[in-house]
């Protein structure tokens, strides 16, 4: 896996000018793989000219990698030609199910977290990384419900996952925060599991409070908590490559660039603190 470190952005289409006009405060994008996998047309033009500028790593939604449906090869196969057009770094996608019966729920939803879902996705996972000819990332989603069936934990289930199928991991500290809060578990026990040689990178975003539970709606700024949970996987992880997503209620670009800055500096004053 080729070596990226620094702070990046979600790459999002009203910023596909912008970020040409400001390729010194973004180390690196990341772009969502199912907006460029028809080939031609606007976005993959833009695409091809962004990555003359800006070294790059694919993230996925739809590889329902926890599903009980056929892996998607005709999927992979356009995942591994987009990867063959702008050679990302690395390819993530998510560790959870999105429909099934051949129907996508547009929706990333938690497994039970079980021995035989833990089989069936390192299985998966293995296949997967045959297809595309590369290890990939999974990712921790959030969630509002649990599995009375789950005989694990979910930082369990990760570190499982990773280990056996030999994957590495996606941490998105938000993520974590807003399970922590609506399943009342404490974010450290998280980070505490997860094997810090697995971990790629780290996502940041905001979400939204709906007064009984929380939703990674990524459609406002990263809150304090969040940062200081970042704060704590900076102490544990290091300086693991770090990037912002948002995905609703857009801001100009530098806005987000300013929020970047955020991370970039507690990341450098933690490291002056190690040193
Ligand atoms: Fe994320």
């Amino acid at each position: 896996m080729m070596k990226l470190a620094g702070f990046g952005l979600g790459l999002r289409t009203p910023h596909y000018e912008a970020v040409l006009n400001e390729p010194h405060a973004i180390d690196w994008l990341e772009v969502i793989t199912e907006n460029y996998l028809v080939p031609g047309g606007k976005p993959l033009d833009y695409l091809e000219r962004i990555r003359e500028r800006f070294p790059m790593v694919m993230h996925g939604v739809s590889l329902s990698i926890g599903g009980t449906d056929p892996i998607d090869l005709e999927y992979l196969a356009g995942v591994r030609a987009l990867a063959a057009r702008i050679e990302p770094h690395w390819i993530s996608d998510h560790l959870c199910w999105t429909g099934t019966d051949g129907r996508n729920l547009h929706d990333l939803l938690p497994l039970p977290y079980t021995e035989e879902a833990l089989a069936s996705v390192v299985a998966r996972v293995g296949q997967v990384q045959d297809a595309l000819g590369r290890q990939i990332l999974l990712e921790n989603v959030s969630s509002y419900l649990t599995f009375h069936a789950s005989d694990m934990s979910e930082w369990e289930f990760l570190r499982e996952v990773a280990q056996r199928a030999d994957c590495a991991i996606l941490l998105d500290i938000n993520n974590i925060y807003v399970s922590s809060v609506n399943h009342g578990f404490d974010p450290l026990t998280y980070l505490q599991a997860i094997p810090k040689d697995r971990v790629r990178q780290f996502h940041l975003a905001g979400h939204s409070d709906l007064g009984g539970h929380l939703i990674d709606t990524h459609d406002h700024p990263i809150v304090e908590p969040v940062w200081n949970l970042y704060r704590t996987a900076l102490a544990h992880f290091g300086a693991v490559p770090t990037m912002i997503e948002r995905d609703d209620n857009i801001p100009v670009l530098s806005e987000l660039v300013a929020e970047l800055q955020i991370a970039r500096d507690l990341c450098h004053s933690h490291a002056r603190q190690a040193a």
